[in-house]
């Protein structure tokens, strides 16, 4: 397994390009079952879960065609040409489902346009049991007969999901992007309440209208999706990655760096933004980006609670965790969407971090200073907070399994020493 070497303490300067966003992408590419035309992805990023996804799609028998590295050095995302017009299978196996939960959102999209699809559970990963039980139960009000058997959802419908009126108990991402793709062939129209507001269910959203779909409400928490008889193909940018923004934002403030950010957008990362000008953070919108630095005052501790979007996002919370630990003073941190996603603390405790954990609240101490020391990567988030500890620690830090990292983070060693970063890959 690859690991990562990092010799901290360099002041990171200069520009790192934003690409595309993984959690946009993965429902945008499952979009393209619900047509048998063209769907054209652009701005697509280069990394391992978006090649799942492909694989996924491809063993369904989607016709799809990939150009390679975009121009400008990597730097502009990947094109897919998706046609699912000689699709010939509808089932999602284990072994795919396994390497990437997200693939449970291929069963709103097959349910829709070819009435059935067995996909097997997801499973838990290291941050929680990661139910579907809300995708399932809401697909159910639309009609669908659901059955579950050696670890698959067996579902089918007899001619075409039914529009219904539709509550999320709680707010899932996944779900209300499942049932939005759902909802857009089937009969009548469908009311979807308490639905994520995310940006990457925007972009979907924004996506399938321009497929046809007729979708009212986007960027709220009710969405209206009048049901239509055909999806045509579209060309749709993906929309700029805001945890990827939000981690190189703080990559800047740990090394009392100065980083221009480019191809993303401010109003993405709003809450995160908030947050990090409370802790002493320069974040300024230069228009075709941000420019990220630390202000003259030095990183004061910051108080934060994660919520659903437009809240503090738990994809950040390891990151901000990072940014606690070398703070001049105490933050409290507390985690309410995952009931597990704490596991970079003892890593972090052995770089010298002081953090204690009662409940779903994190206390952290800062002004100690971290030292570098090997550890181990757990989940996605978990390893990019122990590369950004790696930036600001005293001495080197060893990453070991960096291949939770190579699925949310396009080329990060490469981004971060083109900025000053003292980093590289062991292969073995
Ligand atoms: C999406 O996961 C993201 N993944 C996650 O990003 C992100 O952390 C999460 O949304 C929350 O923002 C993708 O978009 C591919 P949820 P998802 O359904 O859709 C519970 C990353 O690091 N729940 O909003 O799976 C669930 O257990 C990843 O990029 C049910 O109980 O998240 C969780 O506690 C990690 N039953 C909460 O809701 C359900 O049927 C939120 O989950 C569905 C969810």
């Amino acid at each position: 397994m690859d690991r990562i070497i990092i010799h901290g303490g360099n002041r990171l300067q200069g520009t790192i390009h934003i690409g595309g966003a993984k959690n946009a992408a993965l429902p945008l590419l499952a979009a393209c079952l619900l047509s048998d035309e063209t769907l054209v992805l652009s701005n697509l990023p280069h990394l391992a879960d978006i090649s799942t996804m492909a694989h996924l799609l491809a063993d369904f028998g989607v016709d799809i065609s990939m150009n390679g590295d975009a121009g400008n050095g990597g730097n502009i995302g990947r094109t897919f040409e998706l046609n699912a017009g000689a699709v010939v299978e509808t089932t999602a196996p284990y072994d795919l489902v396994r390497k990437m939960r997200a693939s449970i959102l291929v069963l709103g999209p097959l349910l829709a346009r070819f009435g059935k699809a067995r996909v097997s559970l997801p499973g838990g990963c290291a941050i929680g049991t990661r139910p579907v039980d809300l995708h399932l139960e809401a697909l159910a009000q639309l009609g669908a007969e659901i059955e579950l058997d050696d670890g698959y959802i067996n579902a089918k419908v007899n001619g075409r999901l039914k529009g219904a009126h539709i509550i999320f108990p709680m707010v899932t991402v996944g779900g209300t992007e499942n049932l939005l793709m759902a909802a857009t062939l089937a009969d009548g129209e469908t009311v979807l309440a308490n639905a994520a507001r995310e940006p990457e269910v925007s972009d979907l959203a924004r996506c399938l209208v321009a497929m046809g779909a007729d979708i009212e409400g986007i960027g709220t928490d009710t969405l209206r999706i009048r049901g239509c008889d055909h999806l045509h193909g579209a060309e749709h940018s993906v929309v700029p990655d805001r945890i990827e923004t939000g981690t190189y934002a703080v990559a800047a403030a740990v090394t009392d760096g100065d980083l221009l950010l480019k191809g993303t957008r401010l109003d993405l990362i709003e809450s995160v933004a908030d947050i990090l000008r409370k802790a002493g953070v320069e974040i300024t919108d230069t228009g075709d980006g941000l420019r990220v630095r630390r202000a003259s005052g030095g990183i004061r501790g910051i108080d934060v609670t994660t919520e659903p979007f437009p809240g503090f996002p738990t994809d950040m919370q390891a990151q901000l965790m990072v940014l606690a630990a070398v703070a001049d003073g105490a933050s409290t941190i507390t985690e309410t969407i995952f009931e597990n996603r704490y596991m970079h603390v003892p890593e972090l405790t052995r770089m010298g971090a002081d953090i204690h954990v009662h409940g779903s609240t994190a206390t952290v101490r800062g002004g100690g200073g971290l030292k570098g020391a090997p550890v181990m990567a757990t989940d996605l988030r978990a390893s990019v907070s122990l590369v950004l500890a790696g930036l600001a620690a005293d001495g080197e830090t060893s990453v070991s399994r960096v291949y939770h990292l190579d699925r949310g983070y396009e080329r990060l060693e490469e981004k971060l020493s083109a900025c000053g970063a003292v980093i590289e890959r062991i292969k073995s």
